[in-house]
C-alpha cells in the first residue's frame, strides 16, 4: 500500500510517499481502507518529538517506533479481526488510532463508530480527536451547564469550532476568541459574541465567565483565570505555550486553584466511542457541523503539516487518501 512514512524525528522534511506492508488486523481490530484523515498539531508533535517528553510516553526514544503518522480517519471496513462483533467488512466508519496516512490501518473497534450515510469521508474525518477534545473540555472538565456562559480561547481552530458549536449545543452563551480574519466564520457557526484577540485581550475587558476553554493559551493562566467567576472552571487545551503549561498545571492544578479561588483543568482527550457516538448524533442532528480548511492529496501530507504547525488553521485540514 501507499503510505507517507519516517523512520526518524524530524520536520515535515522526513516524510515521504513509500510502499509499505498493508497491516493485519489483531483480534480487537478493523482494517480500514482509508478514503479520508486529518492533520492535528499531535502530528506534528510525534514527527519532531517534540516536546521530548513525547518519546517517553512510548513513543521511541531516539527512533520514532511510529512509521506512519495520522490518527483520524474515515473509511470503509474491509477485514474484522476474531473478536470484533460491532463492524462487518463494507461498513462505512470514521474514528482515531495509528497510521492514518496511508491506505490502510488497523484500529481498535472501541475506537470507531459508523459514519452518518448523509455526510462525506471528508467532513467525518475532521471530527474525532478535535471533536472528542472539545466535548472531553466543555462536558467532562468544564462541567458546562445550559444558560452558562463560556468564553473559547482560539475558537478558529480543530478543536475550538468544535468547542463553539458542541457549547452551544449543550445551551450555552458563547464568546469565541479568535482573529479578525476568522471572525465572521466564528459566528456563522453558532458564537453569540466574537472578541478579535489582534484588538482586544479578554482577560482585560473586565468580563466573567463560567467556564473558559483555552485552545491557544499563550497569556500567564494566572491572568485567563481572572476571566473566570469564582465558581467557575477554567480548562487549558493547549496552545503555544502549551505543552509545559499543561504538564506544570497537571502538578500545581490544586495549587493555584486554591490561590487564585478558580478550578483549573487541565487534560489529555482519550478517545472513547461513547464519545465518538455523542459527536456522531450531534452531526446528524446538524448541530455541528465540521469546518474544513484545506484538503490535500496523501502526497502532499507534508505540506499540510506545515501549515498545521503554522497554528492559523481555519477548521480542519483534511487529507484524501
Ligand atoms: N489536551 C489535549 O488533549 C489536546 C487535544 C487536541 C489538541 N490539543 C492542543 O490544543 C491546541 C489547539 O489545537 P487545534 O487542533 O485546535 O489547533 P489548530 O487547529 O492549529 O488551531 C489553532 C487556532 O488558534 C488560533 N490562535 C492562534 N493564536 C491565537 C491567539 N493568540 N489567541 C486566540 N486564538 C489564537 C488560530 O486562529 P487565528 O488563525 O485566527 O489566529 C487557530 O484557529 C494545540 O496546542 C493542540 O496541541 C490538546
Amino acid at each position: 500500500m501507499k503510505a507517507i512514512v519516517r523512520t526518524k524525528y524530524g520536520s515535515p522534511d522526513v516524510l515521504g510517499l513509500s510502499e509499505a506492508d498493508k497491516p493485519t488486523p489483531a483480534d480487537n481490530q478493523v482494517l480500514v481502507k482509508i478514503q479520508a484523515a486529518a492533520v492535528n498539531p499531535l502530528d506534528w508533535h510525534l514527527l519532531r518529538g517534540e516536546p521530548f517528553l513525547v518519546r517517553l510516553m512510548g513513543f521511541g526514544l531516539l527512533k520514532p517506533k511510529h512509521h506512519i503518522l495520522g490518527a483520524d480517519m474515515a473509511g470503509r471496513v474491509e477485514a474484522v479481526g476474531r473478536d470484533v462483533t460491532r463492524f462487518k467488512a463494507g461498513d462505512e466508519v470514521f474514528g482515531t488510532g495509528m497510521g492514518g496516512f496511508a491506505e490502510y490501518a488497523c484500529v481498535r473497534e472501541d475506537n470507531v463508530v459508523l459514519k452518518p450515510a448523509a455526510m462525506t469521508f471528508e467532513q467525518v474525518a475532521a471530527v474525532p480527536i478535535a471533536g472528542v477534545t472539545a466535548l472531553q473540555a466543555l462536558r467532562d472538565h468544564g462541567h458546562l451547564q445550559s444558560g452558562q456562559q463560556v468564553l473559547i480561547n482560539g475558537a478558529s481552530g480543530g478543536v475550538g469550532t468544535f468547542a463553539v458549536q458542541i457549547a452551544k449545543a449543550l445551551g450555552a452563551h458563547v464568546t469565541g476568541v479568535c482573529s479578525g480574519r476568522n471572525a465572521e466564520m466564528v459566528r456563522s457557526i453558532g458564537a453569540d459574541h466574537v472578541i478579535d484577540y489582534t484588538k482586544e485581550c479578554f482577560w482585560q475587558n473586565g468580563k466573567e465567565y463560567d467556564l473558559i476553554v483555552d485552545n491557544a493559551a499563550v497569556h500567564s493562566i494566572r491572568r485567563s483565570l481572572r476571566s473566570v467567576k469564582r465558581s467557575g472552571v477554567y480548562v487549558l487545551v493547549g496552545g503555544s505555550a502549551s505543552t509545559a503549561s499543561i504538564l506544570l498545571s497537571l502538578i500545581l492544578n490544586p495549587l493555584i486553584s486554591r490561590i487564585e479561588g478558580r478550578k483549573l483543568a487541565s487534560f489529555i482527550a482519550s478517545p472513547k466511542q461513547s464519545d465518538l457516538t455523542f459527536l456522531r448524533e450531534l452531526l446528524e442532528a446538524g448541530q455541528i457541523v465540521p469546518v474544513i480548511d484545506r484538503t490535500y492529496p496523501l502526497c502532499e501530507t507534508p505540506d499540510a503539516i506545515r501549515y498545521v504547525e503554522e497554528g492559523h488553521t481555519r477548521g480542519k485540514i483534511i487529507i484524501n487518501v
